[in-house]
């Protein structure tokens, strides 16, 4: 791997989250600091197949480090997943004289990313997503600040639960994951928690968990569902169905997507950035920024794929002890 790196392309694929923008600033500012050009690619793998692009100097990327969303704009690119589409993406990259791409995003980002270094072309991911369900990285840009985004919305709901004394549900985003889920859970003092990664027994986990809250005197109850763990509408229902209470749902949908990253997702973001091109600037890619034990760690990106991350057991365990459940 001794490629002389001279310009680099960025963009930002699949779902957005808060700290993207932070990190393409970082990316930009990082590659002119290493006397590298940066290309903005628009939409995510699409824009290398459509040519959409703009040139990115250090004035471009001031003012976006506390806004959500991506400057970039980001799509979801079926044709990128083709071998054909991967070939006019070489072709654009070609053209513009791109040495290396640097693809934020989620896993299917980084399955994009790997199939395009398999083909030849020099590649550094950097992890974002608001689910935090990448194998190879102990946290993903976004997390953070959607997660809290999440408590704000649902201290709310306790309010008017509280004085109604009504039980909600509330389904908070994660797609086939319950990292934010169990984080909210935890951080709301939910009585039942429900995530995808354990089968649900409705009577032990739900039911039992409110009937024993009331039994201590509650009068009020919060039910968090992972939108992979079910339809919060359908929990609704069967809670209805079980003790005869109604309760009020709430989807939190796409606000959690949504907000100015918070101090982590920016000060992550910088740092990720600013790695992935010094990377770059040494001759190394075929990488994705990952961290690990609160360090920033270079992974190949053929390892990092292979790798896989599970439910935090000590969480499991925390919700066990303070009396919230996670279902089974
Ligand atoms: O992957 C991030 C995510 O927000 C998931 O939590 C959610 O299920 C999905 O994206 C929603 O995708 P879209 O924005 O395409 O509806």
């Amino acid at each position: 791997m001794d490629k002389k790196i001279k310009r680099i392309g960025v963009l930002t694929s699949g779902g957005d989250s808060p700290g993207m923008n932070a990190a393409v600033r970082a990316v930009v500012r990082s590659a002119i600091s290493f006397g590298i050009e940066c290309v903005g690619i628009r939409r995510g793998w699409q824009g290398l197949i459509t040519s959409d692009f703009v040139a990115l100097d250090g004035a471009a990327v001031g003012h976006v480090l506390d806004r959500g969303g991506t400057m970039l704009y980001t799509a979801r690119s079926e044709e990128f997943m083709t071998e054909k589409g991967r070939k006019k993406a070489l072709a654009t990259c070609k053209m513009l004289g791109l040495d290396a791409i640097v693809a934020i995003g989620g896993d299917g980002t980084f399955r994009g990313a790997q199939a395009f270094s398999r083909m030849g072309m020099p590649v550094v991911g950097i992890p974002a997503t608001i689910d935090n369900d990448i194998g190879c990285t102990n946290y993903t840009i976004g997390f953070d600040t959607a997660c809290n985004t999440a408590i704000e919305c649902i201290d709310k709901l306790r309010d008017t639960m509280q004085s109604h004394e009504r039980c909600s549900v509330v389904e908070v985003m994660g797609r086939n994951a319950g990292f934010l889920a169990l984080y909210v859970g935890i951080s709301v003092g939910a009585t039942a928690v429900l995530v995808p990664e354990r089968e649900l027994d409705f009577e032990k986990d739900v039911v039992e968990r409110i009937r024993n809250a009331r039994l201590a005197g509650n009068t009020h109850f919060m039910v968090v569902v992972a939108e992979g763990a079910g339809s919060a509408v359908e929990i609704g229902k069967q809670i209805h169905e079980a003790i005869g209470i109604e309760p009020r749902v709430t989807v939190l949908g796409h606000i959690q997507r949504g907000g100015s990253p918070n101090a982590r997702d920016r000060e992550t973001a910088t740092r990720m950035g600013y790695f992935a091109v010094k990377a770059l600037s040494q001759g190394r890619y075929d990488l994705v920024i990952t961290t690990r034990d609160g360090g920033i760690v270079a992974t190949p990106i053929e390892e990092a794929m292979q790798m896989k991350k599970s439910l935090q057991m000590d969480r499991y365990e925390v919700l066990e002890a303070v009396g919230i459940s996670v279902a089974h």
